[in-house]
């Protein structure tokens, strides 16, 4: 049953929504399983330039069936305003289906984002403030609201005169805000209701229908392995599970279905929001990564951290996903550097340590051990072919791929679908 997972593999924005355009010429679903519209994934094709945030990047393609699972969390403002964007661009956007089990992000949940980020200061985690946290907190305390409770008006009014009293103590008492009105909410539930309908589907079930008639279907990641709940630099990562193992649970399949799990990984790191980054640049090379590269978030436009591939990181990434195969994106940002950088392992205290730390603390000392690579003259900047790539990038990708401890079978050249060189065909 062959699903395919699209995992990023350092701390967000590696380019998964320009893989996944890449990778879906051979799919009949793709399928978002976790986070929100906290996610903006760009993609570049003939059709435009597309910057999605909650729906699936495969959304292009006419045989594409666009899903949002129940491990979303879905601001439907967000997801209206994305549909009627991409219907005045031409684009068909009938198919999208949204699951009945994903919460809704409330617009309480949005004001409680910002509320909790503005009361942590200086411990602030940089959100993107989009209430995604707090969506997935009623989720876990079982006072969420989700899509299909928007079929039931009764049911939806009484449910929402339970939690809102609780929402609003915590709201004014805690945070001085201002509280949210149960009617005004209700009519607000409504709306969406009667303009979201069409796409409110069971759609888990849909998606093992698909991977039962042996159709090829994408797992589309949102964050990387490194923002993960579990996994990540805890406490400065996002509130869902945004590794491989968020994809089953977020859609309700068996990992026996997962054929194949894919990281991706930019050719350099970034990082936005707070947290330990070891390999972050605070000098004019970072600068120049930046500036080159554009590294300016694509849901809030903050500047992205920048720095060298930290490999011991990825290594980390590669063990956690058990990934088949590696994806390198911006190979063609380093055209031109030299030397190039990657991080090869840590050292505290002038002693390398072993692995990547849980605790942020420990992290935090971590300096990186750095080996040199030549710089290339050639760029590979919308190279399609391996062979054409210059040697020096070449022994690059050679020596990410020791690292890493995981094959590099594609490699993105640019922002476009077709600049992109396949060394694999990953699905087949
Ligand atoms: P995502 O969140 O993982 O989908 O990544 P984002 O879309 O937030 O950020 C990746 C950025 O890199 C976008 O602006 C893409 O258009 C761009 N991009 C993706 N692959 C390449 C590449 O190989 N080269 C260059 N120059 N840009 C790329
Ligand atoms: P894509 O899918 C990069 C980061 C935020 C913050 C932390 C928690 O485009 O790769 P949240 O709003 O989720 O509670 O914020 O996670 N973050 C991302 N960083 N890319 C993303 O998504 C991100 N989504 C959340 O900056 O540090
Ligand atoms: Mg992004």
């Amino acid at each position: 049953m062959p699903a395919y997972a699209v995992i990023g593999g350092q701390w967000g924005d590696e380019g998964k929504g320009k893989v996944i355009d890449y990778l879906s010429e051979r799919v009949t679903v793709v399928a978002r399983f976790s986070g929100g519209n906290n996610a903006g994934h760009t993609v570049l094709n003939e059709k435009g330039e597309f910057k999605f945030h909650l729906m699936p990047s495969g959304a292009v393609w006419p045989q594409v069936t666009p899903v949002i699972g129940n491990g979303v969390v879905v601001d439907p403002d967000v997801l209206i305003q994305e549909i009627e964007d991409l219907r005045s661009r031409g684009l068909d956007v009938s198919r999208l289906q949204v699951s009945d089990r994903a919460h809704v992000i409330m617009p309480y949940h949005v004001a409680l984002d910002q509320l909790e980020e503005k009361g942590r200061g200086n411990g602030a985690l940089g959100t993107t403030g989009r209430g995604v946290g707090p969506a997935y907190v009623d989720k876990v305390a079982r006072t969420g609201i989700r899509f299909g409770d928007m079929l039931d008006a009764e049911g939806l009014r009484s449910r929402i005169e339970q939690i809102l009293p609780h929402v609003n103590d915590v709201i004014t008492k805690v945070h001085g805000g201002e509280p949210f009105d149960v009617q005004d909410l209700f009519q607000r539930c409504l709306n969406w209701r009667d303009q979201l309908l069409p796409f409110i589907a069971p759609v888990e079930e849909r998606v093992r229908a698909a991977l039962g008639r042996g159709e090829n279907v994408l797992l589309e990641g949102a964050q990387g392995t490194l923002l993960d709940l579990d996994h990540g630099t805890y406490p400065y990562v996002t509130s869902s599970s945004s590794s491989v193992g968020g994809a089953c649970a977020g859609l309700g399949i068996g990992p026996r279905s997962v054929a194949g799990v894919f990281g991706i990984f930019k050719a350099y790191n970034t990082r936005v929001g707070a947290g330990p980054m070891p390999t972050e640049l605070d000098d004019e090379v970072g600068e120049a990564i930046r500036q080159r590269a554009g590294e300016f978030g694509t849901t809030t436009g903050r500047p992205r951290r920048c720095g060298w591939f930290d490999g011991v990181a990825a290594r980390y990434g590669v063990i956690v996903n058990d990934l088949t195969s590696g994806i390198l994106t911006r190979l063609d940002i380093l055209d031109g550097m030299n030397p190039v950088k990657v991080c090869i392992g840590y050292e505290v205290d002038g002693k390398p340590i072993e692995g990547f730390p849980a605790q942020i603390n420990a992290l935090e000392k971590c300096k990186p051990i750095y080996k040199d690579f030549a710089g290339w003259t050639t760029p590979t900047a919308g190279l399609t072919n391996w062979d054409d790539v210059p040697l020096e990038a070449k022994q690059y990708v050679q020596g990410l791929e020791e690292v890493i401890g995981c094959s590099i079978d594609v490699i993105s050249t640019g922002p476009n679908r077709h600049e992109t060189i396949s060394r694999k065909t990953l699905i087949p």
